[in-house]
């Protein structure tokens, strides 16, 4: 994001604690206004196995009272409340084992590393090949988004629950979009299908500095937006967007406090999805024979309490599950190097739905899951 656009995006956000306003200025207007230096509030010891607080940046995100700023990190704003900076010398204990920190503070380094390798050769990433097909079609055939989907469905063994969370989003043109967690390929794909804002947010610097990579390999990084942040404080005012999209992360958050944020920063009518695995009664036989599919990080599938608040929160709601016979022996699969194809997987699909539809109860056996709302 060039630094030249912050003022303006700076209107949609706001402070994640306390939903105060932010305004962009340099970290010495800022400090000219305080009459003091701006310093991080966590406290933080050097022998402590606890990240290092990012610390003050040339520009900051000041709050409306004054009391608080927060870093802009190569021109994102860096909205996670741990990473807070204050004029006190007093310096405070933040937990960062709370649960709406813990995982993502933990697996930082491993995302970030991974994301900040990516951007600088983006062009040659696995991430650029899951949006290249949409670059690759004219501007015409985009608007047929989320079709075909050879163009635009990229989670091959989650195919059928993203196609239905990439058709619940539509139409995508004109509208102001979010993807909440990972690296940016479904909002460059959006800004591609016409959306005409694209926001992306992570906890992790070093996906938006992939996102941005992507965007800018794409074209459209000028609608581009990333914003570090966690699910469970979505630093956002009330009713900004119109729609947003979870692919693969929603069961890394804590759905209980990240939905009702996500409700509330919708706009009347606006739309979700996500598209996650599911703890079905094979999952801890599949994962003891076979490994995770992500070794290193978390991965705690979605299970009915953690779908529970989508039902809760949102005026309609529905919870598709996909794959009941198939996925879990295609992934199985794959441990074994045998890759399915989409259209396979997008053909087991089918069979797995229309099988799951006659036999009461198979449905919920389905370890893909799709679940969408509409506020
Ligand atoms: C397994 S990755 C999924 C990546 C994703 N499929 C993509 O499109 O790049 C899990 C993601 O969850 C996100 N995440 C983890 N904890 C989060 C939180 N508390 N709030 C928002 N996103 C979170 C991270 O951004 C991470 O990339």
């Amino acid at each position: 994001m060039e630094f030249n656009k912050l003022p303006e995006i700076t209107k949609a956000l706001a402070c994640p604690s306390s939903g105060q306003s932010l305004q962009c200025v340099t970290l010495e207007e800022a400090e000219q206004e305080i009459g003091g230096q701006f310093t991080p509030l966590r406290e933080w010891r050097e022998e402590s196995e606890e990240k290092e607080p990012i610390g003050s940046t040339d520009r900051v995100l000041i709050r409306e009272d004054r009391q608080v700023a927060y870093p802009i990190v190569r021109g994102h704003p860096c909205l996670l409340f741990p990473e807070v900076l204050t004029e006190k010398e007093e310096k405070r204990h933040i937990n960062l084992e709370d649960p709406k920190y813990d995982e993502a503070y933990e697996e930082m380094s491993h995302y970030n590393s991974i994301g900040y390798e990516r951007a600088q050769n983006i062009e040659e990433t696995t991430i650029h090949d899951i949006v290249s097909p949409a670059i690759g079609v004219g501007k015409e055939k985009r608007k047929s988004f989320p079709a075909p989907k050879e163009v635009w469905i990229d989670a091959v063994y989650d195919c059928a629950a993203q196609w239905d969370s990439f058709q619940h989003l539509s139409p995508v043109e004109g509208k102001r979009l979010m993807q909440l967690g990972g690296s940016g390929t479904h909002a460059v794909k959006f800004l591609l299908a016409g959306a005409s804002e694209c926001w992306v947010v992570t906890p992790m610097l070093g996906e938006a500095e992939c996102a941005r990579a992507l965007a800018e390999s794409a074209g459209v990084e000028e609608d581009l937006h990333c914003v570090a942040a966690v699910a469970e404080e979505l630093p956002f005012r009330n009713e900004t967007f119109d729609g947003i999209y979870s692919g693969g992360s929603l069961h890394h958050m804590r759905t209980e406090q990240a939905v009702p944020e996500i409700v509330r920063i919708l706009r009347p009518e606006g739309k979700f999805a996500a598209a996650d695995p599911y703890r079905t009664p094979v999952y801890a036989l599949g994962t003891a024979l076979f490994g995770k599919r992500e070794p290193n990080v978390y991965c705690r599938p979605m299970t009915e309490d953690r779908i529970a608040p989508i039902r809760k929160y949102f005026s309609q709601s529905e919870v598709i599950h996909h794959g009941a016979l198939t996925r879990y022996p295609l992934l199985a699969l794959s441990k074994f190097g045998v890759e399915s194809s989409l259209s396979l997987t997008w053909r087991a699909n089918k069979v797995d739905d229309f099988v799951s539809s006659l036999v009461p109860g198979l449905e919920r056996w389905g370890s893909s899951v799709c679940m969408l709302g509409i506020k």
